[in-house]
């Protein structure tokens, strides 16, 4: 039996790993988030990993809000990337295997094919930043990780753009969204499964650090995504494409940020559904109330 660390297990993604963990019976998880386990306190996280030995940690913690980010700019890095650094150099002192998630927004979105993991990151942004100084982290001071670079995150639990997308069409007859930045929406839902499927085939063993591109499939725009929410949800609002210019936010973002999952695939036992696929099935959770 695997004894599993979630930390921000209190988030999109770490919900999801709670929701499918009784279809892992060979694992034990250990569920933190900053009341049990604030990752900016050194100490705590020895103690932890002193008390109890974790064959794998999946960090599923950071400071993601990416405008708030360009201000409280010491506090995202504290989390995206010092505490990272605690955590890599735990999990390397126990020989505990370290599931790190990173972000497209390393990249400054000036290409105009997916990113391979390669591609050299030049975020331009301060949270791609502090995520980029994480993988940094973890290339340093792990013994055996992976990094998943993720895009675009979504589920029924937590604030994300599909729950924001529904509250404002059910209160405005219109709105405009952003049809010149590039990427793909990723349920958090086939994040984590594709996560706790690489733990359970053994897919991270004998490597130091190994980075992998995991997105859900397919390229559109965040426009494309508010009308596919739009209708799948059966909300009657008119979406009206927008420039980013023409909508000012703290925080650059990329234009294009598609990722490239061919490394990923390529090592078997994942699956990549397809991004309309995947938020038909959370707009279906969203009615239900079946989380
Ligand atoms: N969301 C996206 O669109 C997106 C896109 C690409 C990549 N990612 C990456 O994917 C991963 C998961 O994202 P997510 O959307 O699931 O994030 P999330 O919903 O914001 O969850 C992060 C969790 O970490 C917790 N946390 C914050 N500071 C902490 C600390 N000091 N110690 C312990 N826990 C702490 C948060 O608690 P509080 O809520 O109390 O702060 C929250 O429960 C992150 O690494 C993120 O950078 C996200």
């Amino acid at each position: 039996m695997k004894k599993i660390l979630i930390t921000g297990s209190n988030g999109q993604l770490g919900s999801e790993i709670r929701a499918l963990a009784a279809s892992y019976p060979d694992f034990r998880f250990v569920y933190t988030d900053v009341d049990e386990l604030d990752l900016t306190n050194r100490a705590a996280i020895q103690d932890l990993f002193d008390r109890e030995h974790f064959d794998v940690c999946v960090n599923c913690a950071a400071y993601t809000a990416v405008d708030k980010a360009e201000d409280d700019r010491e506090l995202a890095l504290l989390i995206n990337a010092t505490a990272v650094e605690y955590l890599a150099c735990e999990c390397a002192a126990h020989h505990s295997v370290l599931v790190h998630v990173s972000t497209d927004y390393v990249f400054d979105g000036t290409h105009h094919q997916p990113y391979v993991e390669t591609d050299a990151p030049s975020p331009n942004s301060y949270y791609g930043l502090t995520k980029l100084e994480g993988e940094k982290a973890v290339q340093k001071y792990a013994e055996t990780a992976i990094i998943l670079r993720t895009a675009w995150l979504y589920s029924a639990f937590g604030n994300n753009f599909v729950k924001t997308m529904l509250r404002l069409g059910k209160e405005r007859d219109s709105l405009g969204v952003v049809v010149d930045q590039i990427g793909t929406p990723t349920y958090a839902g086939d994040l984590a499964k594709a996560i706790l499927d690489l733990v359970a085939n053994d897919k991270i063993k004998n490597q130091k650090v190994e980075l992998y591109h995991y997105s859900n499939e397919g390229v559109i725009s965040w426009y494309d995504f508010a009308k596919a929410i739009m209708r799948e949800a059966g909300v009657d609002c008119q979406v009206n494409a927008i420039e980013s210019k023409d909508f000012p936010a703290k925080a650059n973002r990329p234009f294009y940020s598609v990722l490239n999952k061919a490394k990923i695939k390529s090592a078997g036992g994942v699956e990549v559904p397809y991004w309309l696929d995947s938020l038909t099935k959370v707009i279906r959770q969203l009615k239900t109330g079946n989380l």
